[in-house]
């Protein structure tokens, strides 16, 4: 099948704005009604054509309307009555494109006002040449309407007959959803249809009204659920005929009538539907289209990302998912979410996953946080469904459900889907029984959003209580195991779902631990911070004994570490499951192949993946491991990864481009944008891909614009493919509107709001006032001086047990407290403080025989250290940047450095070392660091050094050094860059 989708049609101002399909092909339609699908949150429309085929589908969803078919089946969004089609017979001849002969064809989607343009000139089988334009587009200006046009020509005279009305023969996929359906023409050409779903009770009510540039009037036509009018008119060469048709979409769930008694109901919507008809369709089609086309603009002014580079795809399909995201949600409706296919397909039944929260809320969070709040308000009305299913399937708190529909349905996944090659028989479905976290993605996209737009009100009403109800559910989801001592989590579903029936799968423990610590630190500040909402949870959720019990699980609950090959086990079993050739299915193009050889319970005993799960976890929290074991994860997995889920590739864009293998981040950026994009015209057929397009999204502006909400803070850490010259994204980040402009050196960040904003860019604080702008460049260092005891290694302890001898022997009682005002302090100076409790007077000699006597022994305990005692991240950071060819030296003003490196085995690691024994001043002094930077043969500017204390960072900065700050002295002012990880230090050198 070849691709006839081109995107190079929009020239000047329409460039990288028009997509374009440029070839009927029957076979085609699915992509291309989705793809071109139109809406506004609250209707979605497919882009069926106007003449019929075999091979269409023809969907228009309200959001919300769920109906549940037959008991066997599960609720879903209605399909509802259609306005879309259009019957055109030319000499008693149907307009059809498989018949007679196509002698043009182009389809346009402009993405920059949401219309569809289609031209066919057809040669139809009695040799009149027809000229057609069809053009439609929902409106953004007022939610229930709809517009369609068209032009119509014929190069002779002929008898023409056009019919067009609301169908309400319509199904999903066979499952009838209305019943009661009520039909009636007013004054010859409005139309009025109203349905009841057949068992929500929802109504749904449709106006349709046509204009038409002839004098003759349409014949109604009414048939067994359908109504249409008919125009039957003659034609002369040259003219043309032009047929506007307004509809407006109402329903018994629109946000206007939640508080409304249902009786009265059909009387009110046929009253409101008329009201809103009458007004549109005064206005005709091409005012209609104006005022829609305003409000895309000023979308597009606010929200728009661009792209400079050398490939014009990447622009368009950005533009196409911001589209897209813009028309999935109903942004003002806290009663709805996000559909897996948003409102363009049947496909996932219209059902809200894990998709809205980790993979399409960050653009919102970040660029519309008012739209965030209302789908995390959806999760708050949610709750009542998921503490049903706790309660159902026997645990505590709130689990969600799988896959959600209206807000009280509850758990909705169907239980059976596709084919078991094996047995014949329908292939079972466990993702609603045990795919369980969801519940931890929710309370995760939660305290994102907060984080990000400080939202207290959100939390304060909804926010805590998710997160509380849903630790909840994991700590009495926990099972423990009597032999490993340990908390667990049995049998779950992970990401990937090519696994079922697992045991602690890493993804979902850590996610769960990650739920259950943020309801800690909120028993633990809330009472502090407001107690009013305190009180009011803490007697829903009893704080002392569910802090108690949280405490207690989570310092045992299992969660998966590196093995001796350095892979985190995605689960219990993953690691000694059977390995085949996945080359075929990678290297056919065709997602979900590997279902064709092997069933779901097979596919559990392969070492094969469908999508991102250890990775994902890499994602999420960037702070679990280091840098060459995340780097060895995502090599390891991702070679057992199909990418079978749309969910998948820009996951792995954004982490490739973080672990610097940018050509591969860039291919799988692009993969990305190609799942509803590319060249396979199958794989959009039952709606685009709404996580995908999030993706898409998330790894432009996440993964190459490096943005992350990261330990609470904004930071940007950039890294541009080859192929692009610039990237700029809006954000909002607490309230105020930020422009980022990346481009190959650095960063600009204009602050466009009210308070000044601070910011980590590329590693180091920064901080914009309102209408002011900064840039950043990267900087690059040749050398990085490290001091050694607080940041290298720890050796506080020795010097504890060292003092305590001391202590001891003279009967001075010392403990780690009073150990602690010894930091940084000299022997001498320590002593004097270790002296304050000694009743008696000692004198000088007998001091400097304590205090040669504390050497010694902290001498001696130091000879029982080794390697093991550094950190396995410091251990990692220091190879990598070695790795990376930095010079590296030691700056320390202590006279054991050199016994201490020999010790920890790395007395030949380091380029320079500079210690207490060959200085004549100590830091603050710059002595140490200058001397360091002259071994290097670097000059000061080009080092960055790396220190613990505040003493430390003074000789760097009065050395003309840049510093970085570990531990305490984060704190201090004049750090430039601030170390929650030792491995943030890849982050600075890049
Ligand atoms: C994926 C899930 C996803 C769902 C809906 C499945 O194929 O494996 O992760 O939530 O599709 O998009």
């Amino acid at each position: 099948m070849i691709n006839t989708m081109n995107f190079l049609k929009g020239q000047g101002d329409l460039k990288n704005w028009l997509m374009e399909e440029t070839e009927f092909d029957a076979r085609n339609l699915g992509k291309y009604e989705a793809v071109f699908a139109q809406g506004n949150g609250y209707i979605g429309m497919r882009n069926a054509l106007e003449e019929r085929y075999v091979e269409e589908v023809r969907n228009t969803f309200i959001t919300g309307t769920f109906n549940k078919a037959g008991d066997e089946e599960v609720t879903e969004l209605p399909n509802l009555p259609d306005v879309t089609a259009m019957d055109i017979y030319v000499d008693g001849y149907r307009l059809n494109l498989q018949s007679g002969k196509v002698m043009e064809y182009s389809r346009i989607m402009n993405l920059k006002n949401g219309e569809t343009t289609r031209k066919v000139v057809w040669e139809c089988p009695s040799k009149t040449l027809v000229t057609a334009v069809f053009k439609r587009f929902v409106s953004l200006k007022n939610e229930h309407a709809a517009a369609e046009c068209l032009e119509l020509s014929c190069d002779g005279s002929a008898q023409l007959v056009i019919e067009t009305g609301i169908h309400g023969d319509v199904t999903n996929h066979g499952a009838m959803h209305f019943e009661n359906l009520r039909r009636r023409i007013y004054d010859g050409i409005t139309m009025q249809f109203l349905a009841e779903t057949t068992e929500s009770r929802v109504l749904a009510a449709v106006h349709s009204a046509c204009r038409i540039s002839r004098e003759e009037k349409p014949l109604p036509v009414m048939g067994r659920r359908n109504m249409d009018l008919r125009w039957s008119v003659k034609t002369e060469a040259g003219e043309t005929i032009r047929l506007e048709k307004i509809s407006c979409f109402h329903s018994s769930r629109d946000l206007a009538y939640e508080k409304e008694e249902h009786s009265g109901m059909s009387e009110r919507l046929k009253a409101d539907g008329m009201e809103c008809l009458q007004i549109e369709f005064d206005k005709g089609y091409d005012r209609l289209l104006a005022e829609s086309a305003e409000v895309w603009q000023k979308f597009w002014k606010e929200h728009e990302v661009t792209i400079r580079g050398n490939d014009d795809f990447d622009q368009l399909a950005l533009r196409f998912a911001q589209y897209h995201l813009n028309i999935m949600v109903k942004k003002d409706d806290n009663r709805v979410g996000i559909a897996a296919k948003a409102l363009t397909g049947e496909g996932y039944k219209g059902h809200s996953f894990w998709d809205t929260e980790m993979f399409i809320l960050p653009y919102f969070t970040l660029t519309e946080p008012q739209t965030a709040r209302t789908l995390l308000e959806y999760r708050y009305r949610n709750l009542y469904g998921a503490r049903k299913k706790a309660a159902e399937n026997g645990w505590e708190g709130a689990m969600y459900p799988w896959e959600c529909a209206w807000i009280d349905d509850g758990e909705v996944t169907p239980l059976y889907l596709g084919t078991d090659v094996v047995t014949g028989k329908v292939q079972k479905c466990l993702t609603g029984l045990i795919e369980h976290h969801i519940s931890a993605d929710v309370a995760y996209a939660v305290w994102q959003y907060y984080q990000a737009s400080g939202d207290q009100d959100y939390m304060d009403r909804y926010g805590y209580e998710i997160i509380l109800d849903t630790a909840l559910f994991w700590s009495s989801r926990l099972e423990w195991n009597e032999k490993k001592s340990c908390y667990e989590i049995l049998d779950v579903i992970g990401p990937d779902e090519y696994k079922e029936h697992v045991d602690n799968n890493a993804y979902t423990n850590y996610m769960a631990d990650y739920n259950m610590g943020l309801a800690e630190r909120i028993i633990e500040a809330l009472p502090k911070e407001n107690k009013e909402v305190s009180d009011r949870l803490d007697e829903k959720f009893h704080f002392d004994q569910l802090k108690q019990r949280l405490k207690e699980k989570r310092a045992k609950l299992y969660l998966p570490v590196p093995g001796e090959n350095g892979i985190v086990p995605q689960t219990d079993q993953y690691m000694s499951l059977e390995s085949i050739d996945l080359a075929p299915y990678k290297a056919s193009g065709k997602v979900l192949l590997i279902h064709q050889d092997y069933n779901m319970e097979q596919m559990g005993g392969l070492m094969v993946s469908k999508q991102a799960d250890t990775v994902m976890l890499d994602f999420v929290m960037p702070d679990l491991f280091s840098l060459e074991t995340k780097r060895k994860n995502f090599v390891f997995y991702e070679d057992k990864t199909l990418h079978d889920s749309s969910l998948s590739r820009c996951i792995h864009a954004v982490l490739a481009n973080d672990y610097g293998m940018e050509d591969m981040a860039y291919q799988m950026h692009q993969a990305a944008c190609s799942i509803d994009l590319g060249p396979n015209m199958k794989s959009s057929e039952e709606g685009i891909h709404s996580a995908s397009i999030g993706g898409i999204w998330l790894s432009c502006v996440m993964g190459f614009g490096g943005l992350r909400i990261r330990r609470g803070g904004l930071e940007i850490n950039p890294k541009l493919p080859k192929a692009w010259e610039e990237l700029r994204f809006p954000l909002v980040w607490k309230g105020q509107k930020l422009m980022v402009t990346v481009d190959k050196k650095g960063v600009t960040i204009a602050n466009n709001g009210s308070c000044p904003v601070s910011l980590m860019v590329f590693g180091r604080n920064s901080r914009v006032e309102p209408g002011a702008s900064v840039y950043m460049e990267k900087k690059t260092y040749e050398a990085v001086i490290f001091d050694l005891d607080g940041v290298i290694c720890h050796t506080d302890h020795y010097h504890y047990l060292a003092w305590k001898e001391v202590a001891d022997e003279l009967g001075i009682y010392f403990d780690e407290v009073i150990n602690n005002r010894l930091r940084g302090v000299s022997r001498k100076e320590s002593f004097d403080i270790i002296l304050e409790r000694y009743d008696k007077v000692m004198r000088e000699e007998d001091k400097e025989r304590y205090l040669t006597k504390k050497n010694e022994g902290y001498k001696k305990l130091l000879e029982g250290m080794t390697l093991s005692d550094l950190s396995e991240e410091t251990k990692d950071t220091l190879m990598e940047l070695r790795k990376r060819g930095m010079k590296l030296a030691i700056g320390s003003s202590s006279k054991n450095a050199g016994l201490i490196l020999k010790q920890l085995g790395l007395d030949h690691f380091f380029d320079a070392v500079s210690d207490g024994n060959a200085i004549t001043h100590s830091k603050p002094h710059p002595e140490v660091f200058q001397k360091a930077a002259a071994m290097l043969n670097c000059k000061a500017e080009n080092c960055l050094v790396v220190e613990d204390a505040e003493a430390g960072l003074m000789a760097a900065k009065s050395g003309g050094m840049d510093c970085g700050a570990v531990g305490d002295a984060v704190k201090s002012l004049l750090a430039d860059y601030k170390l929650s990880a030792f491995s943030q230090l890849l982050e600075i050198i890049g």
